[in-house]
């Protein structure tokens, strides 16, 4: 029976970019859902902004923008990362949407109303109020003077120079840190959830500790059951109350009928994964409801180890008591430092920026490679290491993995015509069932989530295919055609365990699978599958190795120098000045081998669009360059039209005046790179032969009648 699950990551705030730490957790999230996808089940994965809180409203106050345009600007930020890594959520919602505000209101409403005695009560607190910027003011939003060592310049709850911990009331000389003026003690009315409630605490007691839990959290959470010493000497006696209110001015949710009080942020932030599915359901013509009431319905929540208190205690009390389904389960894991939890100075870098780490063309999948070797189904702290990050690439997935495929592949192709056999000899039949038998084990490992542990089976698998390959020595057999059926086998065998093990890294190294899937013709998306290869395709180069350049560069504290031209001398060729020499092949097509295969999506990141060549002019200094003006139907906020600047390597086969009032087609969506001569926002799409030398000439392109600027080419 294909299981029904729902899964989710924890929603990041939305006031700032993603950080490495996000996209691990998303690739871990991701590399499950695409494994159970594999499996045959139904997975709706979901995000989203995490949008409320003061924070985000104080933010959005000093960026000037409202908060829900400030909200917005992050959201549109979100995309680049989440395609650039082959993150596969299904929908990506905000907590500000009103599928949330509904649903929280309503979840709070449930609680409150509750027939055998209401979760919610009122209680009368007395806080700090900043009377310039007329506001409550949080905790961390109040400095002062420590009560203890009379540090200056201290938060309102713990002191960093002595470690203590207190009251924002007990701090000396308290200030606001938003206005600076001197906080007035005002009273005001809180709500709260009745977490010390015995009904709470029976039922937390038994679904934090019925073994669903990872031991070490479940362990933790135990204490907070108990009657323990706070690191103050205090006493704390179990489960206290939660307060769930803030006053306004407030970015939030308004509680019912409570005008001018809201709900804390966290209260709203978990419903906002309800909030996302329900949201992905409406677009499906899904009924929200219906699909909750499933009773076979598994729920999971991946999350930092920092956020366990709400997602283990706060989420499935404020779920269970308000009738609605529990997560089935919280997959918590630990932070990820970077080179050795080195702390990374402003100067030197700080740590693994992920946009970096695309800008620079570096695989994504080198990355979800390695963080996959690396996690395991326990709450503990990874490390990207850059040399071990290299090796285990290099080594182990290009060297002991995609080498199987281009050992066999060239035989095959010229030898075989590509066909393959289904006679395995008795060593190859042997080798490709106990790879294939490796199925059902490696299932276990990928849904535990220990993905290192599964990785480490699949390279043990290779280690065995290799030195079967040792042992054949297919080159050997070449050079005599009387080896021909033995050269079939062992390259026919070879093929076949390569396709088997591109299925085990599939959830892994979907763009790679994908490709593989065109070279040998057999799904590599469904996991319980183990149909021969029949004949492949002429081999296409699957994955390139990581540089220790690409890494100096990772970690360089500067702009990425890829995006920079040199400055001396004009670019030998801009139309290709990114990309590495292309060796001349005088026998593939245009005197170049075509490039690895790739996936619709890798295509789709490609934004090319129709320009009309307003403008076109020599540059000052440059033999080789065009200076371009272009309209691609672009406006800016007062919906003026704007062109773009192109700097272009063509001005060896046109004079500018050829081509103005000309169409053409552009790359729209390339990073501005700064040339010597200015900065170049896009490039044309122009053909040349590889061998410049013998057959000189680029020829820029030119849509056929009807195309108009700023059409989308597909
Ligand atoms: O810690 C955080 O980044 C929170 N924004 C996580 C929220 S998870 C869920 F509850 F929304
Ligand atoms: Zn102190």
């Amino acid at each position: 029976m294909p299981r029904q699950l729902f899964v989710t990551t924890a929603l990041p705030y939305a006031n700032g970019n993603f950080h490495i730490g996000h996209i691990m957790e998303y690739i871990q999230a991701d590399i499950w859902v695409r494994f159970q996808r594999m499996r045959g089940n139904a997975v709706d994965f979901v995000g989203a902004d995490d949008t409320h809180g003061a924070p985000i409203m104080i933010a959005a106050e000093k960026a000037g923008k409202t908060p829900q345009q400030f909200v917005a600007d992050i959201a549109a930020g979100r995309k680049q990362y989440l395609d650039g890594f082959h993150i596969s959520f299904d929908n990506w919602h905000s907590t500000d949407a009103p599928e949330n505000h509904e649903l929280a209101r309503q979840i709070y409403r449930d609680l409150r109303d509750r027939a055998d005695g209401s979760l919610i009560e009122s209680k009368t607190i007395e806080q700090f109020f900043d009377p310039e910027k007329n506001m409550f003011l949080p905790d961390r939003y109040i400095k002062g003077e420590c009560p203890k060592c009379h540090a200056l310049d201290q938060y309102g709850d713990n002191c960093e120079v002595c470690g203590s911990v207190y009251a924002p009331t007990d701090l000396i000389n308290p200030f606001s840190a938003l206005s600076g003026a001197k906080p007035e003690l005002k009273n005001s009315e809180h709500f709260f959830f009745k977490l010390s409630d015995p009904r709470c605490v029976a039922f937390l007691e038994q679904w934090t500790q019925d073994g669903k839990l990872q031991p070490e959290v479940a362990n933790k959470i135990k204490e907070w059951f108990s009657i323990r010493t706070n690191p103050d000497g205090s006493k704390s006696e179990g489960l206290g109350d939660w307060d769930i209110s803030r006053d306004a001015p407030y970015f939030g949710i308004e509680i019912p009928d409570a005008p001018g009080k809201y709900f804390y942020v966290w209260l709203d932030a978990p419903v906002g994964y309800l909030a996302s599915l329900k949201n992905l359901l409406d677009k499906r013509g899904l009924d929200y409801a219906a699909y909750m009431k499933n009773s076979k319905l598994e729920q999971y929540h991946f999350i930092g180890k920092d956020i366990v208190t709400f997602h283990t205690l706060f989420w499935p009390a404020m779920l269970h008591f308000s009738g609605r389904k529990t997560p089935d389960n919280v997959f918590v894991h630990g932070f990820l430092t970077v080179n050795n939890g080195e702390k990374m100075s402003k100067s030197r870098g700080t740590g693994l920026d992920p946009l970096k780490y695309l800008s620079l063309g570096m695989n994504p999948e080198w990355l979800r490679y390695y963080l996959a070797a690396k996690l395991s189904a326990r709450n503990e702290d990874i490390d990207f290491n850059a040399d071990d990050f290299m090796a285990r690439v290099n080594s182990d997935l290009i060297g002991k993995f995609v080498n199987i495929a281009s050992r066999a592949a060239g035989f095959l192709t010229k030898r075989f015509d590509g066909q393959l056999t289904h006679a395995f000899g008795a060593q190859g039949t042997a080798l490709l069932a106990e790879v294939r038998g490796a199925a059902d084990t490696l299932a276990q490992l990928y849904d535990a989530r220990e993905f290192g542990k599964a990785t480490r089976e699949i390279m043990l698998l290779a280690d065995k295919v290799n030195a079967y390959v040792d042992q054949n020595k297919p080159w050997d057999l070449a050079k005599d055609t009387a080896n021909n059926e033995a050269l079939h086998q062992v390259c026919s065998v070879l093929i076949n365990t390569f396709a088997a093990l591109t299925r085990y890294l599939a959830p892994v190294l979907p763009s790679l699978a994908q490709a593989v899937q065109g070279f040998v013709g057999t799904s590599m998306q469904d996991w319980n599958t183990s149909a021969d290869v029949d004949a492949i395709a002429p081999y296409q180069h699957l994955i390139a190795r990581v540089t220790p350049e690409q890494l100096d560069a990772l970690f360089e504290p500067k702009e990425a120098p890829a995006l920079i031209e040199p400055a001396q001398a004009a670019p030998k060729k801009i139309a290709k000045a990114a990309a590495p020499a292309t060796p001349v092949d005088p026998n593939a097509p245009g005197g170049e081998a075509l490039a690895p295969t790739i996936g619709i999506d890798d295509f789709a990141k490609i934004d090319l669009r129709i320009a009309k060549i307003l403008n076109c002019e020599a540059v000052e200094g440059s033999t080789k360059l065009l200076r371009l003006t272009l309209d691609v139907g672009e406006k800016d906020a007062d919906g003026q039209p704007t062109t773009r600047n192109v700097f272009s390597g063509i001005a060896s086969s046109y004079q500018p005046e050829q081509l103005i009032g000309k169409l053409t087609v552009m790359v729209a969506n390339l990073a501005p790179r700064k040339m010597k001569f200015g900065m170049s926002e896009g490039m044309v799409l122009a053909a040349s032969h590889a061998d410049e030398k013998t057959q000189p000439g680029i020829y820029v392109l030119e849509p056929f009648a009807g195309a108009q600027a700023g059409m989308r080419v597909h």
